[in-house]
């Protein structure tokens, strides 16, 4: 069941994306930046982002998920890597929430180790009260309640991915 009332309106997101990408565009000046998404969740916020970008930028995505049967291993598979190399790049990672940290943290650690020039991490949404490690967050949008939310790109099952605003999933019952 979808809460009818959204919990971020269309116009309070784009408002923060505007915020996030005039911070963005003074903290790259003259670095050489690649945009990371992570798909499929980001697709939404990453392409309203980059659109308010006007610092030089590339883009690539990954596509990932964790071991479910290994929850605080940090592993992930990797559906889908990077295409181009990342050594000596201003890499910034746009995901959309981060919850347990588990997931962002293991792909930083394997980022990192492709010896970009800096490595920052930018969220949409924030769940800090879930967080199981430690993940530095260096661009938060919001910071929301413990709620299972959907909608602008995230999802429950594949699911209301293509709402405008974000809301609170309820299950029935
Ligand atoms: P973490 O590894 O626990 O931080 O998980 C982050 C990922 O879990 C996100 O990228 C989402 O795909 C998913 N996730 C966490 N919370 C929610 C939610 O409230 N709605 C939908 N997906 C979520």
């Amino acid at each position: 069941m979808v809460a009818q009332i959204p919990l971020l309106t269309e116009q309070q997101i784009q408002d923060r994306v505007i915020e996030l990408a005039t911070k963005l565009n003074s903290d790259y000046d003259g670095k050489n930046l690649l945009v990371v998404g992570i798909l499929k969740g980001a697709f939404m916020f990453f392409s309203d982002m980059v659109r308010r970008l006007t610092v030089p930028m590339a883009v690539d995505f990954m596509i990932v998920s964790s071991y479910t049967d290994t929850e605080t291993t940090g592993k992930i598979n990797v559906h889908y890597d990077l295409r181009e190399s990342i050594t000596g790049k201003d890499v910034l990672i746009v995901e959309d929430i981060v919850d347990t940290g588990i997931t962002l943290n293991a792909i930083r650690q394997m980022l990192l180790q492709r010896a970009p020039a800096s490595l920052k991490i930018c969220a949409l949404l924030d769940k800090k009260e879930r967080r199981l490690v430690n993940v530095p967050v260096d661009y938060v949008g919001f910071d929301i309640p413990n709620e299972f939310v959907i909608g602008y790109g995230i999802d429950y099952n594949n699911n209301y991915r293509n709402l405008p605003y974000i809301t609170v999933y309820k299950k029935e019952g």
